[in-house]
Order: C-alpha cells, then sequence, then structure tokens
C-alpha cells in the first residue's frame, strides 16, 4: 500500500500560511508529487459548516470546550473523509490547521481543561498525526495587522472571532505554539515568518525536502 505524507501549517492569525501553502503544493507538484490541499475547521460540507459557528460571531458566544469539542466534530468529519483517503492514495496533504489549534487556542491559550483535548487528539486523530507540522512564528502585533488587512471571507462575512479576542490572548496564543513545537521536536519545525515571501518559502521547503529524504 502507497504511503502519502501528513503535513500541518501551524500558527496565530495573519502569519503567511495560506499563500505560503500554495507555493508549497505548486513545488510538490512539479516535482511530481500529488497534493491534497485543505484546511480546518473545513474541508467538508460539515465542517464548513461548523467553521462557520466558530470563526464569526461575538468573541464569548462560545466556551473554549464548545470550542474544542466543535472544532474536532470537524475534525473527525474531515479526517474519515478527506485526509485517510488522501493518505491512502499515496498524496501528499497540506492541511491549514489541525490538531496544534485546538490546543493552542483552547487549551494553552483558552480555559478548555487538557485532559478534554488529550482524549480527543488520542481518539479522533488517533495515528494519523502529521508527519511534519510547520509552526508559522511571528509578533502578534505583527499578524493581527496583516490579518485585519484580509478583509473578509468568502461568502463576504469577516471570519475574524478570533483575531478579535485580544492581545493578551495573542500573546498566549504564540507562547502555546512555540511550547508545542518545544514538546515534539521530531515533529515540528519553527518557521520565522517575519521574513519576505520569498525567504518564508525558502525555510518551508528546506523543512519539507528534509523531511521527503527521510521517507525516501
Ligand atoms: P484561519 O485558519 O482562517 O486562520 O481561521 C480559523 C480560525 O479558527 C483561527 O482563528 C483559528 C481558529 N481555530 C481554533 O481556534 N481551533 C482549531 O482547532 C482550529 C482548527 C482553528
Amino acid at each position: 500500500m502507497s504511503q502519502g505524507l501528513f503535513i500541518t501549517f501551524e500558527g496565530g492569525e495573519g502569519a503567511g500560511k495560506s499563500t505560503q501553502i500554495a507555493r508549497l503544493a505548486a513545488r510538490l507538484k512539479a516535482a511530481g508529487h500529488a497534493v491534497t490541499m485543505t484546511r480546518e475547521p473545513g474541508g467538508t460540507d460539515s465542517a464548513e459548516a461548523i467553521r462557520g459557528l466558530l470563526v464569526t460571531g461575538e468573541t464569548d458566544s462560545l466556551s473554549s470546550t464548545a470550542e474544542a469539542l466543535l472544532n474536532y466534530a470537524a475534525r473527525d468529519d474531515h479526517l474519515r473523509r478527506v485526509i485517510r483517503p488522501a493518505l491512502k492514495a499515496g498524496h501528499v496533504v497540506l492541511c491549514d490547521r489541525f490538531m496544534d489549534s485546538t490546543r493552542a487556542y483552547q487549551g494553552y491559550a483558552g480555559d478548555c481543561p487538557l485532559s478534554i483535548i488529550d482524549a480527543l487528539e488520542r481518539d479522533v486523530v488517533g495515528r494519523t498525526r502529521p508527519a511534519l507540522t510547520l509552526v508559522f512564528d511571528l509578533p502578534h502585533e505583527a499578524g493581527l495587522a496583516r490579518a485585519g488587512a484580509r478583509g473578509n471571507g468568502a461568502k463576504g462575512v469577516a471570519e475574524d472571532r478570533f483575531e478579535r479576542k485580544g492581545a493578551a490572548f495573542h500573546e498566549r496564543l504564540r507562547a502555546a505554539f512555540l511550547r508545542i513545537a518545544r514538546e515534539e521536536p521530531e515533529r515540528c519545525v519553527v518557521i520565522d515568518a517575519s521574513g519576505t515571501v520569498d525567504e518564508v518559502e525558502a525555510a518551508v521547503w528546506r523543512a519539507v525536502r528534509a523531511r521527503l529524504e527521510q521517507g525516501a
């Protein structure tokens, strides 16, 4: 059976992940890889509907625990319908956010008990853990400025519920992602997202190439 490669992109708001995922997908396709590009929360019809509940509306409309449960409901569907089938077909799967966003946003920066997140990660993600996670790191002021300039989502509705959570939340978030990277150094590579788009692309490619060579 062929084996794909699961790569996730994580980090705070406005770190440039989407631009870099598109560039990486183009490079991988040019090198002959089959690529599936997807995102969370989202990636299936049901998960995109759940995304609408999470990214719009008042910042306090859901507790951190409700957010974690909704993200995991979306993730379970996404894993079953998109991620696992693509990996089984031998694709490189590039996912814009995954399980570390729940741990960082709802667990370390929010107040969802880690016991809930640990259980969901173990039983829903199971063995489908990413082979490589690129953690985009940027001071939160710079990220929020970029995110604010990005405008509305596809339906013209501002997807900025988390962006509006305040500076202290976003400072905790940055520390949270760096903590995750420290805790799993064999899986995570921290990418300095403050460089130019070309510099960041080069750093992403170095990390991905190293992992592809390891797998070969
Ligand atoms: P984005 O991926 O377009 O930045 O928007 C998704 C938003 O949802 C972002 O603010 C991060 C947040 N989020 C969580 O809080 N927990 C999660 O598990 C995921 C996947 C995303």
